[in-house]
């Protein structure tokens, strides 16, 4: 190569580089000019969106703080849903027996009389609390059912099935 075609090399190459600087700067003008912060009602936007993605989808109960509402069929009712409570069969059929059937974890069975005489007598409302907050191997099942969905589903699974009754506690 000739030192003039070096030469005649560098100053195309250097004329490409300098056309891509040129359109890098207009790219970042026409950006700005389109996306600028300037505008409040963006920046409003942009706030509310951090906020919400900050937010957590779920909530660990601290002892003392109020149970957090879970939405039920009422509320969904008032609001004018159509939401309808599954039955303690559906919610089972559902939710629950990907555990309950085949003692997966040691979960005792759907209508295992044994299994469940030695749980139930906890009472109503300490198994209610135990489903959806989670016991032990079982997961909590709250974001899965309602909690009048799961009393349901342990009135089905328990008491339907076996023929025992779980006393008021
Ligand atoms: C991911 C598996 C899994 C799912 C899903 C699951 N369970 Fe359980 N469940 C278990 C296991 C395991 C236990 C035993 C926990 C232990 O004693 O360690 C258990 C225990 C229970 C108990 C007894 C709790 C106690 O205090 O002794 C009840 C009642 C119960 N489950 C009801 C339900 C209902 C109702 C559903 C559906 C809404 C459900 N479970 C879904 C695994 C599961």
């Amino acid at each position: 190569m000739s030192a003039e075609q070096d030469s005649v090399f560098v100053r195309n190459f250097a004329l490409v580089i300098a056309g891509l600087v040129g359109v890098t700067i207009l790219l970042i003008v026409i950006a700005n000019s389109m996306f600028g912060d300037e505008d409040p009602a963006r920046q409003e936007l942009a706030e509310e969106r951090a906020a919400a993605n900050l937010e957590r989808p779920f909530a660990v109960r601290l002892s003392g703080e109020p149970a957090p509402a879970i939405a039920s069929a009422e509320d969904s009712a008032d609001a004018g849903g159509v939401t309808e409570v599954r039955s303690g069969e559906q919610v089972t059929q559902a939710v629950c027996i990907a555990c309950h059937q085949g003692n997966f974890l040691n979960a005792p069975g759907i209508g295992d009389t044994e299994g469940w005489s030695a749980r139930i007598d906890k009472g109503w409302e300490t198994l209610t609390i135990n489903v959806v907050n989670g016991y032990g191997n079982m997961p909590a099942q709250g974001g899965a059912a309602s909690e009048e969905e799961i009393r349901a589903a342990i009135e089905w699974m328990i008491e339907d099935q076996s023929g025992l009754e779980i006393p008021e506690s």
